[in-house]
């Protein structure tokens, strides 16, 4: 078999303009620790806590998230005490600090000034004080009161040797994102002059003759509330983009006085890359905004194979952070509470997540928490510090890990070696999940992960890339889900193409522009002269029903959706076998230039997938690997030189080729030529 990755570092999309440090201030290790809630806790506890961070190899810890109500305990009225001495403890210890602005959780007293702070739903219902993340992000008062504090952090704070990172606000987007009260609707209206410059502009955007919505004033413009039946798509796209834009404001605006009170600190949000948890912020826009990447992790405990969700979550993290190396700020030790069923972590599992996404270019594994709550609605939550104590298997591979993590010190800074780039963009996936498409079995998600996983079976470690990104250097550019292309992209990826890329389009790409309105001409406008070729008529199958195609390398087998494909150019691999439209051209390809774009018309199944993967790829040059399925395999490159990682899911032993030798560094063993990898573990070899 040919060896484990052999190519170049290849930059992934969005580059990111410099403005500061871009790892936490004196942290000479990888980040090891977690969210660490001391206010819930009496002060004779936290010694104990240090030490035991200690004992497990601690580095950094995440303070001070939801803390506004301890800190500024009534407008103006500052209660600093404790955290200085609790930043004056983690000092002492060696432990560095990421700290948190507190937006994400304005106080009581704050919704007693302004109750008009907290968010109204898209049914017109105000939310109440009582959980977190009740902010209407168009709120002036919001906005005010969250400088103040912001500001107030960092005075006191910018000279404390313990400050390593700036931690803003929460997840920006989750548990709620968009506010439709009035302020909200007249600070949209501001944003829609701001893109649209004229009212009459924004009627032939949002294509206003259909159903007589024309409008004559910005007046009466408002958000696209709950409407009798479906409310214009371009409206809600619109709303999309500007509720992602609202937040991205509120953090612009503390990063902008953390960088002013303490420069040389650089800031972070964490995000939720996952496709699964956080729907409403587009991350390639935010990942140019901070100074260096953070992502949170959770697993869906009950799906099976939910490692590669994971390492789809850390793929897309790396490339909104530009290929650079980012953090992990926060994942499970074990159960999380939120599920309906909160499964436990498999011995061995928690090293394996840790490291798949250090793996994957974060630089480090923190926690989602340091010390299990007592109470609260987390109280059933894992932590590094379970409610079994010390003596327990968690806290046995917390204190593991830590050793595992020290051996890695030496990865820093490398990069992860990606083979193939996979498009995707979440503007788009905004407006193909929006009413009335052509059949609801036209789900974006579900044919990116397809995709992806497809990719992670084939052991290709995949980069995301904007549709409008550089693509020059990777051999292979998969499409699984761009029903929103604009014209700019569709000419990217012609010219990629036509330099010898291999390109792979799944079905309903292509077909409408940033307005949501469909390119004129025969479908997929934005790919027509690309693939070479016309779509007639979507063919959406019946519910169950499954087609056949023929072809040169055998049999597959789809379901969901078909269409009448048109050839202008392109040649026929496989052929429909049945369904509406039987002896039609199902899989295309399309020689331009000296590349080649091939078309998927429709919703192949796993193995019709890697079918038309394998191919593809070996036409790219990409190489087979011969491994276990489950057994990842990823490269990171630096300085000091490659490190394979190799974590292995299944049960099994595995014996894994390497293409040379080098010191596995968890046991300090030296290696060669070959690697052996129990079930459930995980290797790093430094070649
Ligand atoms: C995260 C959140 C944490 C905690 C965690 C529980 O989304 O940032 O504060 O709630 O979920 O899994």
């Amino acid at each position: 078999m040919d060896h484990l990755p052999s190519r170049a570092t290849t930059p992934a999309a969005a580059p990111r303009p410099a403005a500061g440090p871009t790892a936490p201030v004196g942290l000479d290790a990888l980040a090891y620790g977690g969210d660490y809630n001391p206010e819930q806790w009496p002060e004779e506890v936290w010694p104990e806590d240090v030490r035991l961070m200690r004992e497990a190899g601690v580095t950094m810890v995440s303070v001070g998230i939801f803390s506004w109500s301890l800190l500024e305990t009534e407008r103006g009225r500052y209660e600093f005490g404790w955290l200085d001495r609790l930043l004056d403890l983690l000092h002492e210890a060696g432990i560095r600090v990421d700290l948190g602005t507190p937006t994400v959780v304005p106080p009581a007293w704050f919704y007693r000034e302004h109750p008009e702070a907290l968010p109204v739903s898209r049914e017109g219902v105000r939310y109440e004080f009582g959980g977190r993340g009740a902010i209407c992000h168009s709120s002036p008062a919001y906005r005010a009161a969250a400088a103040g504090i912001t500001e107030q952090l960092a005075l006191r704070y910018a000279d404390h040797p313990a400050l390593a990172l700036w931690h803003v606000h929460n997840e920006y987007g989750v548990p709620v994102s968009a506010c439709y009260c009035e302020e909200s609707a007249a600070h949209f209206r501001r944003w829609l002059a701001a893109r649209h410059t004229t009212v009459k502009e924004l009627n032939a955007a949002w294509g206003t003759p259909f159903w007589g919505q024309h409008y004559n004033r910005w007046e009466d413009i408002r958000p696209p509330r709950l409407t009798p039946t479906a409310c214009n798509p371009a409206q809600q796209l619109d709303w999309a983009r500007f509720t992602s834009d609202a937040m991205l404001e509120n953090f612009r605006s503390e990063r902008d006085i953390l960088h002013r009170l303490a420069p040389g600190v650089p800031v972070t949000t964490n995000f939720m890359t996952a496709l699964s948890q956080c729907e409403s912020v587009d991350y390639w826009a935010w990942g140019r905004e901070v100074d260096l990447v953070s992502n949170d992790h959770y697993l869906v405990a009950e799906a099976e194979r939910n490692h590669v969700n994971l390492a789809m979550s850390a793929d897309l993290t790396r490339s909104v952070a530009g290929g650079k190396p980012w953090l992990l700020l926060e994942h499970s030790t074990g159960a999380v509470n939120w599920q309906p069923r909160n499964l436990a972590k498999r011995p061995g599992e928690l090293a394996r997540n840790s490291l798949a996404h250090v793996a994957r270019g974060s630089e480090g594994a923190m926690f989602f928490q340091w010390r299990a709550s007592r109470y609260g609605t987390e109280k059933f939550h894992s932590a590094m510090l379970p409610h079994a104590g010390t003596d327990s298997r968690i806290w046995r591979e917390v204190v593991a890990l830590g050793s595992d993590l020290t051996s890695l010190a030496g990865i820093r800074d490398s990069r992860v070696v990606a083979d193939a780039a996979v498009l995707w963009d979440w503007q788009s996936w905004w407006a193909q999940k929006l009413e009335w498409r052509p059949s609801v079995e036209l789900d974006a998600r579900e044919r990116a992960d397809a995709w992806y996983a497809a990719g992670y079976d084939r052991h290709l470690t995949l980069d995301f890339a904007h549709p409008e990104a550089d693509l020059t250097g990777y051999p292979l550019v998969l499409v699984p889900a761009l029903y929103l292309m604009t014209e700019a992209a569709g000419q990217n990826l012609r010219r990629y193409v036509e330099g010898g890329g291999t390109l792979v389009v799944s079905y309903f790409s292509g077909i409408v522009d940033e307005h949501d309105t469909v390119h004129a001409g025969p479908h997929p406008g934005a790919l027509r002269d690309v693939l070479g070729l016309t779509i007639e008529e979507f063919a959406p199958l019946r519910a169950g029903q499954s087609v056949r195609l023929t072809g040169a390398a055998g049999d597959l087998t789809a379901d969901g959706w078909a269409e009448w494909v048109v050839p202008q150019g392109a040649g026929t691999l496989w052929t429909y076998a049945d369904g509406p439209t039987a002896g039609h051209p199902a899989v295309t390809r399309h020689a331009l230039g000296t590349g080649s774009a091939w078309y998927v018309s429709s919703r192949l199944d796993a193995a019709g997938l890697d079918t038309v993967l394998a191919r593809a790829a070996a036409e790219a040059g990409l190489p087979e690997r011969e491994l276990p399925r489950d057994v990842e395999v990823v490269e990171r490159a630096g300085e000091l030189g490659r490190y394979l990682f190799v974590i292995n899911h299944t049960d099994e032993d595995a014996v894994v080729p390497l293409p040379g030798d080098g010191v596995e560094l968890l046991t300090g063993s030296a290696v060669r030529g070959a690697l052996d990898v129990p079930g459930n573990s995980t290797r790093v070899v430094h070649l």
